[in-house]
């Protein structure tokens, strides 16, 4: 079941145009998705849908947002979103680009002359912004070892590909459990014993979070100047010829946006959230006092819960460093959403305020980019730092795969998702003119610790509401 494993963490938030007391998900009587299946029983995931045009609740949250002083968590909640952070700017950068200012396939060095030019095997390569945004660009991740990096990637290459030949599921999860035992020095077992619910999150060790540089307690005053953690370092491959998830790719992102717009990175961000009525939006900065800041939580490796160490996210603005509310994701993803599909509906409808970005940028935004990976989604491509799964078809009556977007996040104390689901539109609700855009179906899911798999749960959800809604045209 979804959620079945995060039953014992507490922390967390939980937010939508639904909810109830019992954890069980009532709605509103009109539009009551049939959600009994998704039990969040005392999960940690702070959930927000939004499934109707310009209709959506907030009721509550779930969970603590700080355990020790029993503080619940509310729609207002801010937590750090982690990786969705690359969302937000890239949606500076499409901007950017519309309007003519940015150059996706420039050097980044016509930008930032401060990051040195790259050689790749004795040859002298080119790093664009486009292949910043998709991860193509070679630039490492927090792991400096090369020869560890092309390990695992051939390892999780190895297990996807013996799920893709129709290995029993469980067979594979022993492999992996195994592998994990044996690569790493330090022995995993005892952490593993400890957790009550054996396919728990709670003290599962996720590799990431074993790099030194993810605990990094340093101030960066700029961008520029947090390129010195990895500018200096080698390339792991040619850009553009592999895919190498990299938030430091998105660091060098940062200066660009900076360098581009004339503005301090962080300083043009703000502006764009105030723009897209994201006041709850700001950045992870430790000194600031944020109103309704939730604490950050991890279970230790004997399985007790802790709070998460003190980290400075000022290295990974763009990567990694905005604090936001459900409410706040759920307005951004209505924003885009608008943008995507307001071209459908131009036509027929000419009081519609254009979106913020334009239709074909949304679009660009979404197609997937070849050679690209997803951790999180086994069906999608990464595109423009959004994952996308396409809409698919093989058989007739047989399963389909529909159109969507998201990301997920894993920070200190953090877990995060975003899934965009849009509707697919007919030509007769097009015609409409009460029809308007957006239309499709949002989930934002914010909670205050670490390393919880919030992917399943995000698609689930999405699911259940869109198929309330087919319902709802059919009658
Ligand atoms: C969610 O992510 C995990 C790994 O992070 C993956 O194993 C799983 O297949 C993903 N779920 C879906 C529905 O893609």
């Amino acid at each position: 079941m979804v959620l079945g494993n995060c039953c014992h963490l507490l922390l967390g938030f939980f937010l939508v145009s639904f909810v109830s007391e019992s954890f069980r998900l009532h709605i509103h009587a009109e539009a009551s998705p049939s959600l009994e299946c998704l039990q969040f029983a005392k999960s940690s995931a702070c959930l927000c849908v939004k499934y109707l045009p310009v209709w959506f609740y907030f009721f509550t949250g779930l969970g603590y947002a700080d355990v020790e002083n029993r503080v619940m968590c509310k729609p207002e909640t801010i937590m750090r979103i982690a990786s969705i952070s690359k969302c937000l700017t890239m949606m500076a950068v499409a901007k950017l680009w519309e309007e003519g200012k940015l150059d996706l396939d420039a050097p980044v060095q016509k930008y930032v002359p401060e990051f040195p030019e790259k050689v790749y095997e004795g040859e002298k390569v080119t790093i664009t912004t486009r292949l910043l945004v998709s991860h193509l660009s070679g630039i490492r991740h927090y792991e400096k070892d090369i020869a560890k990096v092309k390990e695992e990637k051939e390892k999780a290459n190895r297990a996807l590909k013996l799920t893709k030949s129709g290995q029993d599921k469980e067979q594979k999860e022993k492999d992996g459990k195994g592998i994990e035992k044996t690569d790493s020095g330090k022995p995993r077992k005892e952490h593993e014993g400890e957790v009550k619910n054996q396919n728990s999150k709670p003290g599962r060790r996720d590799k990431e979070f074993e790099h030194e540089e993810y605990y990094l307690k340093e101030k960066f005053e700029s961008v520029i100047e947090s390129l010195k953690i990895f500018k200096n370092d080698p390339l792991f491959f040619k850009p553009g010829s592999q895919f190498l998830y990299s938030t430091y790719g998105f660091t060098l992102l940062s200066a660009v946006v900076e360098r581009v717009s004339g503005q301090k990175f962080t300083d043009y961000m703000l502006k764009m959230f105030r723009d897209l009525d994201m006041l709850s939006t700001v950045l992870d900065d430790n000194e600031a006092m944020i109103y309704n800041r939730a604490r950050c939580y991890v279970y230790n490796k004997k399985g007790r819960l802790v709070n998460a160490p003190y980290v400075d996210n000022s290295y990974k603005w763009a990567g990694g460093g905005f604090l936001s509310s459900v409410g706040d994701l759920l307005k951004f993803g209505n924003a885009l959403l608008y943008s995507y599909q307001a071209g459908q509906f131009r036509n027929n409808n000419r009081k519609l305020l254009p979106g913020y970005l334009k239709p074909d940028t949304v679009a660009m935004m979404w197609t997937p980019v070849p050679k690209t990976e997803v951790s999180w989604d086994r069906d999608g491509k990464y595109a423009m730092a959004w994952a996308v799964v396409e809409k698919k078809q093989q058989y007739g009556f047989c399963r389909r795969q529909r159109h969507y977007a998201s990301h997920t996040g894993g920070a200190v104390g953090a877990s995060s998702v975003l899934l965009i689901l849009p509707e697919e539109l007919d030509s007769d609700a097009e015609d409409t003119a009460e029809v308007a855009p957006p239309r499709g179906v949002i989930v934002s899911i914010i909670c205050n610790m670490q390393s919880v798999s919030l992917n399943s749960t995000a698609l689930k959800i999405a699911r259940e509401f869109d198929k309330e809604k087919q319902a709802q045209y059919i009658d």
